[in-house]
């Protein structure tokens, strides 16, 4: 028998110094569309997330609070990130929070391994420091004099260090990134990271010697490991490194990395070369997406335009959403994230195009053909399937949700062009065939909706008169057809009511 084909997926391990904002819920509904899509193709997929923990900028945020028990701060947030992905329906097989037992254990092995390679060395780190980055900054990356990101002046440190020999690293990792164009996406981001390697990577401090929050450096405990250090490697210990290796080796290589754009250097400069360096093999790509802004401006809790993703499905629904982030930009620009927009998309995408073709095509078939999907040539659909699948490989959601829209209007179009309801009053044959090939379009747009908008196509499917439970367990090479002549659809209540 063949085995199964398996696909492994990250997120970034969010900070817990606040709770979710809508930035940190587009990582994440991105990986799960991902998740659910390579599902669909009947692969064994483990999607990976959680908390990263082991940061300054939780300390802060817990002393701001006037907590002093950092670990119960950090348990707590912890628990609401995690409920709210759940909340917000999230897929993800595990969530590894940088806190635990099993990620520790994964992390001794990882340091050990680096440094029976001759990899760490000490020194004395004197320069910048970046808590928000959880950064070790140069002048070059200032805009007068402070961190362009979080526009604070960084803290200036000197202290005994670590050090681990990245620049011992930069052939290979330019040779890699040469021979793996795939490695680094998009191309922009592929050629500002091998200008960084080539011109502006030093070795980096691995550990803090004035910090007293975070994993204890094995081999010299009255220093902590630095926290960007610590954190990729919950890409590895969340699949058993260190603790479960027949676990690790059946998911590893990761088949891909989800990443802000903020966040790259650390994830394809520092990773690759530290897992050369502890002898493991590196993920086959790493994607950076771009960044939203809230109507124009950064989102800040300082500005107070935070939004609440939980508040937002509440009155939305989560699929409204889904669908605003994957359409508002596309995948790796950046883009603006408004209320306004997303209540427009919502009003008339969602509920009029969308929502408005389900109900009318229903309405027809109770009324036309006594509630039963009525006989007709099944068409095929194998070329629109390719290309959503091609889309969906190159994480081009854009397009992807451009081309179902294209299918919902010329459907809407093809209503008011057939007029089923003349049709019906001239008993004219060609009514059943042109119900059975609206039928058959609403079938198609559930299927591609599944991995985007997954509750949306459940509702379709209920409403063709399908259960949604034996309709998901069909795993798909190819595209499945429309049910027979017969059986019966519900009508049911609209997919995107009116907002009140
Ligand atoms: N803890 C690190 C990641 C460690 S991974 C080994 C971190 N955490 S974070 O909480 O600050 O950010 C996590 C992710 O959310 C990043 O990919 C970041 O780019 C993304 N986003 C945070 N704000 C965002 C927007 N406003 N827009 C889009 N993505 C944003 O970095």
């Amino acid at each position: 028998m063949a085995t199964q084909k398996r696909f492994y997926l990250t997120t970034p391990i969010y900070y817990v110094n606040d709770k979710p904002h809508i930035g940190h819920i587009y990582t994440t509904v991105v990986a799960d569309v991902i998740a659910r899509f390579h599902r669909l193709k009947g692969e064994e997929v483990f999607f990976a997330t959680g908390t990263d923990e082991n940061s300054q900028k939780n300390v802060q945020a817990a002393e701001k609070q006037g907590e002093k028990d950092i670990q119960a701060y950090v348990d707590r947030m912890s628990t609401r990130w995690r409920q709210t992905f759940h909340t917000l329906g999230f897929t993800n097989t595990d969530f590894i929070r940088t806190t635990e037992e099993r990620h520790k254990k994964g992390v001794e092995k990882f340091f050990k391994a680096v440094l029976e390679k001759g990899d760490i060395y000490t020194g004395t780190y004197e320069g910048w420091y970046c808590t928000g980055c959880e950064a070790f900054v140069t002048d070059s990356d200032l805009t007068e004099g402070k961190c362009p990101i979080h526009k604070t002046i960084p803290e200036k440190i000197k202290e005994k260090n670590y050090f681990f020999k990245l620049t011992k690293y930069r052939e290979l990792l330019l040779a890699h990134i040469e021979q793996h164009p795939e490695f680094i996406q998009p191309n922009a981001r592929r050629n500002e990271i091998i200008r960084y390697i080539q011109d502006f990577m030093t070795d980096v401090s691995i550990s803090r010697q004035s910090l007293k929050w975070g994993i204890p450096l094995p081999t010299d405990p009255s220093q902590v490991l630095y926290v960007w250090f610590d954190a990729l490697l919950n890409y590895l210990t969340i699949i058993g490194y260190g603790t479960d290796e027949a676990r690790f080796a059946k998911y590893w290589p990761a088949d891909l990395h989800l990443v802000g754009k903020d966040i790259i250097k650390f994830h394809c400069a520092l990773w690759p070369a530290m897992l050369m360096s502890a002898g493991v093999a590196l993920p086959k790509r790493v994607f950076a997406h771009g960044y939203f802004t809230i109507n124009g401006e950064k989102m800040s809790k300082s500005l107070g335009n935070v939004i609440d993703p939980e508040e937002l499905a509440n009155r939305y629904g989560i699929d409204a959403i889904r669908y605003h982030l994957l359409r508002e930009i596309k995948f790796g620009e950046d883009g603006d994230f408004s209320v306004t927009r997303l209540q427009e998309r919502y009003e008339n995408d969602l509920a009029n195009e969308l929502g408005n073709l389900l109900h009318r095509v229903l309405a027809m078939t109770e009324k036309y053909c006594v509630g039963k999907i009525p006989s007709g040539t099944p068409t095929s659909f194998e070329q629109e399937w390719r290309s959503y699948e091609d889309n969906m490989e190159a994480l081009n959601f854009f397009s992807i949700l451009d081309g179902i829209w294209e299918i919902i209007r010329k459907a809407n179009q093809s209503i008011n062009e057939e007029k089923p309801w003349v049709l019906a009053k001239e008993q004219s044959n060609r009514l059943s065939g042109v119900l059975y090939q609206l039928l058959e379009k609403v079938y198609l747009v559930s299927w591609m909706l599944l991995p985007l908008m997954p509750e949306t196509a459940k509702k379709i499917w209920t409403q063709l008169g399908l259960n949604p439970v034996t309709e998901e367990q069909k795993l798909i090479t190819r595209l499945p057809q429309l049910p027979s002549e017969g059986t019966t659809v519900a009508k049911g209540e609209p997919l995107f009511p009116k907002l009140i």
